[in-house]
């Protein structure tokens, strides 16, 4: 399938940016500090900290699993049996306590944080997929 082109520029803080790219839909998420913040938080409570598996972009292999902080890209494609998590902005928090904002997959419960990393304890098996992305300048960025 082709590249797709998004634009960014007007995302909201919070905001999450559907696309869709090879027939899967893609996220992307406008992260707030918060959000980063989160990060921190949960590092004792992951699957797959280091998103070992599968194979991810080079640049989706730090904490924030991002080449910027600010936009989480992202498969939104459970990887347990393929289900469509939720985007939680405000209610993760009844998920993961201390938490705010994450994914949560209503097929049979896994959870995953900000950065699409999975937490311990649930079927899903590994991180959500960062697909190959770019940012063609500051507002635009082009997936595949
Ligand atoms: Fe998401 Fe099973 S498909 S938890």
């Amino acid at each position: 399938g082709a590249p797709v082109e998004v634009n960014i520029g007007k995302a909201e803080p919070g905001q999450l940016i559907r696309v869709e790219w090879r027939g899967q839909p893609v996220w992307i998420v406008r992260r707030t500090p918060e959000m980063l913040e989160s990060l921190s938080l949960v590092e004792d409570r992951l699957r797959d900290p280091n998103s070992e598996e599968p194979q991810q972009p080079e640049y989706a292999e730090n904490q924030y699993r991002s080449r910027r902080k600010e936009y989480f890209v992202a498969v939104g494609i459970c990887t347990h049996l393929g289900c469509s998590p939720q985007y939680l902005e405000n209610e993760f928090a009844e998920q993961v306590e201390g938490v705010n904002a994450g994914f949560f997959c209503p097929c049979h419960g896994s959870r995953f944080d900000i950065a699409g990393r999975v937490f311990a304890g649930v079927p899903a098996p590994y991180n959500l997929v960062v697909p190959p992305h770019y940012y063609l300048d500051d507002e635009n960025i082009r997936i595949g």
